[in-house]
């Protein structure tokens, strides 16, 4: 099963971006020509999650090239886009060593959107085999087809087992205040024909004590050396419940999102984004003006509570610190 979502196209001269701000209502794309214009659709997301970021932002600097504009500062403007997912550094850095030719980088930028491909796909593989047939999935946010370059990272791993035929089940988060699990992994999983129940953020709790769920599986936007994981804000209360509840917690997430220069979570920035998103739901205002809001986008799970981390390069168990350096080193 391919996804029938893909949220990325390279046309050969321009970077076209389904507006994810705007699903499920409408299915419209975004078209980016230049560095500036790609920094701008990861700032406001167009697209989002992390290897997602990663990939525009290559072709971002691709363009760039092609245009003959200053690559340094198109670097800047492009890892000023947003702080937490760590990808958003990688591709650049990568994009950065590959040199000042146009058409090698729009090669290089490919490649990198070539191998999120392969790796969720790897993933997917590892991953599956954690499942058994009849199993019900907790997911939080949107780590699919949508937040990559397509097939996912966690809802990678629900795709391959449902390939290799096994009967899943998914309940999608709605992840306030932006909604990925209630606008984008529910109608991700749809296109699909995958089995999806959407809960809100607080229904959770008790579904784990209705023993709901078998496993937990979320994505990443940061993985420190010692498995201390940022993603989406909520992810800290599910992976705390999972364990109260006995329910493996596992994160899926390609080596792009470990980051060796952050040795703990205490390291990695969380991004703090507008109190907007919070005061209102889709547009409507719900709090009394002049409240006091509060927005962190990303929340860190302690490598404590974390079961394994699902990689391409196979499925990683405690102790995490020697278990990420060993992969690290074999992908330098
Ligand atoms: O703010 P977002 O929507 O970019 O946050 C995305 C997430 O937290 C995802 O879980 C993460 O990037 C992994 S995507 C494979």
């Amino acid at each position: 099963m391919t996804a029938n979502v893909k949220p990325i196209v390279w046309t050969g001269d321009e970077l076209h971006l389904l507006d994810q701000r705007l699903l499920p209502h409408e299915v419209s794309w975004v078209r980016c020509n230049d560095a500036p214009s790609v920094a701008e659709a990861i700032r406001s997301m167009v697209v989002r999650g992390a290897p997602a970021i990663g990939v525009c932002a290559a072709f971002g600097f691709a363009l760039a090239a092609r245009r003959g504009d200053a690559l340094d500062q198109a670097a800047d403007l492009l890892l000023g886009s947003r702080p937490t997912a760590v990808n958003l550094r990688w591709a650049v850095e990568r994009m950065s060593r590959a040199g000042t030719d146009p058409e090698t980088l729009v090669r290089e930028a490919q490649q990198i959107f070539d191998e999120d491909v392969a790796a969720n796909r790897r993933i997917g593989e590892f991953g599956q085999q954690l499942l058994a047939d009849r199993t019900t999935v907790l997911t939080h946010c949107n780590a699919g087809a949508l937040a990559t370059a397509g097939y996912g990272t966690a809802l990678g791993v629900v795709r391959a087992a449902s390939e290799a035929g096994k009967k899943i089940a998914v309940f999608a988060d709605e992840t306030r205040p932006y909604l990925q699990g209630a606008r984008l992994t529910a109608w991700e999983l749809r296109e699909d024909g995958i089995d999806v129940t959407l809960i809100t953020d607080n229904m959770a709790g008790h579904f784990f004590q209705q023993r709901t769920f078998d496993a937990v599986i979320v994505g990443a936007d940061r993985i420190a050396a010692n498995g201390d994981t940022a993603n989406k804000i909520g992810t800290y209360t599910v992976a705390v419940l999972a364990r109260r509840h006995g329910v493996p917690f596992y994160v899926a997430a390609p080596i792009s999102t470990f980051d060796p220069r952050c040795p703990t979570g205490a390291d990695i920035p969380i991004e703090e984004r507008s109190a907007r998103e919070v005061v209102e739901i889709g547009n409507v205002r719900v709090a009394p003006e002049g409240v006091a809001v509060r927005h962190p986008a990303f929340d860190i799970t302690p490598a404590s509570l974390v079961t394994a981390f699902i990689t391409e390069r196979g499925v990683l168990r405690p102790p995490f610190g020697a278990a990420i350096r060993r992969v690290l080193i074999l992908s330098e």
